[in-house]
């Protein structure tokens, strides 16, 4: 069967070199795709954002299973749309992919469902908010509602700055219409973890845990990222708070949903914060992480294909998902000014040699081919992942892989997993026990 992948990121690619290996799979296309997916199958020119044009060449090209990976267009409706042509695809609808796309429901879901999540206030007026900001404790978060491309968070540590950033949201439009409302929410302090789970409307199953990196420098300083790199299994993922995020977050949501009477299909990944052995959700998201992808999807064992569409078809009930009780560590190397502007077009050399290496996955991200070359095409360039019997082999394993590659401008940090060391010696975390 033909294949249509939407993205050109590194997740994409790991989802393209993933699916490839399914016997049943003949070819893959990427929209756009990048320089990896381009050795996988074919890379179409089609922006994720332009859903006729995706529909159209799905139709077309006898496509027997879209997956989209970015948000944006799960929330522009994606897959209303790809269903009213009877066209098959993996991820939500535009109503349930509102648990990402609107930060405001996904609070409301989570309240009357009893999801433990911060307390927030709602507010759509920039006066009322800084009103309310006089009277808390600091530091609090002020989120835009909608989707800001993860920019639209801000910690801020006194009221001045709180009504500073709200009126930024609200009554300059710095994040256009994603900040017509704000949320203004309690700090949360402690660790976080990424928990992927397939959800197929009535059950689910998890497909891994991960850590991202989200700072953009070493020992969590700097700018928010989309993510520097990521391990997995989480370290201090136990049985207590794979209890929590049973009965307590799945569970309830997915009940909370069905009171809505939304059905949510596709991949759910809450970002959790654990203190003192209590997780509460900071958000969801309702696609494949980037990079947690990078990180999980290596450890993944069998093919990818029959769990995708059995979450579409609503069987994922009794479905055995293995990990690779190995570890695996990513890390992302990403070009000079990013996350702010960047240059493209510097070579990229030693990908060669990494394709050599065992046990060592290069995912490309903003990368494009040219002239027989590899040359950076965007902020995050490439994931390199490597799986190793205990994390600390993995994450040297993955640093040597990244010691290989160069190009002009090169950043990455050198410290991801590292404070996990000394928390994970071997690789358990719950699907790998099933
Ligand atoms: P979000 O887009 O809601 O995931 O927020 C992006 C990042 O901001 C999260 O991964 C956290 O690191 C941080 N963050 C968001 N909400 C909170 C909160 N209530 N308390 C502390 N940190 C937060
Ligand atoms: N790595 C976080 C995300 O994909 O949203």
């Amino acid at each position: 069967m033909r294949l249509l992948i939407v993205g050109g990121g590194g997740r994409e690619h790991a989802l393209a070199w993933k699916l490839q290996q399914s016997p049943r799979v003949e070819e893959i296309f990427c929209a756009p795709g990048n320089a990896g997916t381009a050795e996988l199958g074919e890379n179409i020119p089609i922006p994720p954002n332009d859903i006729a044009g995706l529909c159209r060449f799905a139709k077309e090209n006898r496509i027997a299973l879209t997956v989209v990976g970015p948000d944006d267009p799960l929330a522009a409706g994606l897959v209303d749309e790809f269903n009213a042509e009877n066209l098959r695809v993996f991820g939500p609808t535009k109503s349930a992919a509102r648990l990402e796309a609107s930060k405001v429901f996904a609070k409301q879901i989570m309240r009357s469902a009893g999801v433990p999540t911060a307390m927030a206030g709602v507010f759509d007026d920039s006066r009322k908010a800084c009103r309310f900001v006089e009277k808390l404790h600091y530091p609090v978060v002020i989120k835009a509602d909608g989707l800001a491309a993860g920019k639209g968070v801000v910690v801020a540590q006194d009221p001045k700055s709180a009504c500073q950033a709200v009126c930024d949201m609200i009554d300059h439009r710095r994040f256009g219409a994603a900040g017509e409302r704000v949320l203004v929410e309690e700090f949360l302090e402690g660790w976080e973890c990424s928990l992927h789970a397939l959800v197929d409307g009535d059950s689910y199953q998890l497909l891994g845990t991960a850590c991202d990196h989200k700072r953009l420098r070493d020992g969590n300083e700097g700018p928010n990222t989309g993510g520097m790199g990521a391990y997995s299994p989480a370290a201090g993922w136990d049985s207590n708070l794979e209890k929590q995020y049973e009965e307590k977050i799945m569970r309830s949501l997915l009940r909370g949903l069905r009171d809505e009477k939304l059905r949510f299909s596709g991949l759910l990944f809450p970002g959790l914060m654990i203190k003192d052995g209590v997780a509460r959700v900071l958000e969801f998201n309702c696609r494949f992480g980037d990079p947690e992808t990078q990180v999980i999807l290596p450890r993944l064992q069998g093919d990818l294909l029959p769990v995708l569409e059995k979450t579409i078809d609503g069987q994922l009930e009794g479905v055995k998902i293995e990990l690779d009780a190995r570890p695996a560590v990513t890390v992302v190397m990403a070009s000079a000014g990013y996350p702010g502007k960047v240059e493209t077009g510097k070579k990229i050399s030693g990908l060669a040699e990494c394709a050599r290496m065992e046990n060592v996955h290069v995912f490309h991200a903003g990368t494009q081919r040219s002239n027989g070359n590899v040359l950076t095409n965007g902020g995050r360039v490439l994931a390199v992942t490597a799986l190793g019997d205990t994390l600390g082999a993995a994450r040297e394993l993955a640093y040597s892989a990244v010691a290989k590659i160069d190009f002009e401008g090169c950043q990455y940090r050198r410290d991801i997993a590292l404070t996990a060391l000394p928390l994970n010696l071997g690789g358990t975390d719950v699907a790998s026990r099933s």
